[in-house]
């Protein structure tokens, strides 16, 4: 939902707007960045996603973003390549240890990101998790996400200790981001009580079943989790069910493809 278009105007109202490489598609990303204009952008991807494509990250750096921001994995191997083309190396992280982790990579921000951060996300909420990464990483830039919608988020997220704040969700529902018009509008209209955790973001995108997923979960220990408005979480496992009884795993990812992700309250 983060395309060229919506981080090329963050960054120009005064952010530091940043595409959503995702599992990487290097077509993609050179494709938005276009549409960032002379906009100056950064890029996002899943770190684990990234060592199974290393030569993304090669064209991300080709574009001369201002930063590179790695989440769910060890940023380690790629800290030196994002350095060495002039980024600056953003890590979002969800435990102590991987704060640790993202300082001794050298990152210059450290995203701590909360459970209520709408994407992929793991389970400690953000004012517990926040205190103790700015403690255990003195001296490094600390960012907020999760569940941050405006100032009084901000505010209070500055109070524990952030110097900043990343927001996600709040941005889906604005024109310039990607995304279904239906979509953007659930999110302004309903309250954050009718979410839901759930795996289903990763279902439709054309895993096999279940349980395979829940075998990588297992051994991984990779967040896999999303918000999901909650009466459509159950009308899609009650699809889901029929689906794969009647119709194998391409019918899972067109049945819940449409599924919108957590709401901004
Ligand atoms: C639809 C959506 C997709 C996301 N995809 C990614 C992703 O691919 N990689 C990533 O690091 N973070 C991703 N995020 C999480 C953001 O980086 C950030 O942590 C989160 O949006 C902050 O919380 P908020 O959504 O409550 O503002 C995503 C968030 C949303 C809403």
């Amino acid at each position: 939902m983060s395309g060229g278009r919506l981080a090329g105007a963050v960054s120009l109202a005064g952010g530091l707007g940043l595409i959503g490489g995702g599992y990487g598609d290097s077509g993609w990303v050179d494709r938005e960045w276009e549409r960032a204009g002379n906009a100056r952008v950064g890029c996002g991807f899943i770190t684990w996603s990234l060592a199974q494509r290393p030569q993304i990250l090669e064209r991300a750096l080709a574009h001369r973003p201002a930063a590179i921001m790695l989440s769910f994995g060890d940023p380690r191997p790629f800290a030196p390549a994002i350095r060495a083309a002039g980024a600056r190396l953003i890590c979002q992280v969800q435990t102590v240890s991987q704060a640790r982790e993202a300082t001794e990579a050298g990152a210059d921000i450290i995203v701590a990101q909360g459970t209520e951060a709408g994407g992929h996300g793991m389970s400690e909420p953000l004012f517990a998790l926040l205190p103790q990464v700015v403690d255990v990483c003195p001296g490094t830039l600390i960012v907020a996400a999760g569940g941050i919608a405006d100032g009084r988020g901000m505010a209070a997220a500055l109070m524990l200790g952030a110097q900043g704040v990343l927001m996600g969700t709040r941005f889906y529902a604005s024109q310039e981001a990607m995304g279904h018009p239906a979509a953007k509008q659930r999110i302004v209209e309903a309250e954050g009580g009718q979410t839901v955790r759930s795996i289903v973001f990763d279902l439709s995108r054309r895993m096999r079943c279940l349980l395979l997923i829940l075998a990588v979960c297992c051994a991984t220990a990779t967040p896999r989790l999303g918000w999901v408005a909650r009466a459509s979480w159950k009308r899609g496992w009650t699809r889901l069910g029929a689906s794969t009884q009647q119709q194998g795993s391409e019918a899972i990812s067109t049945s819940l493809v449409s599924l919108p992700v957590r709401v901004v309250r």
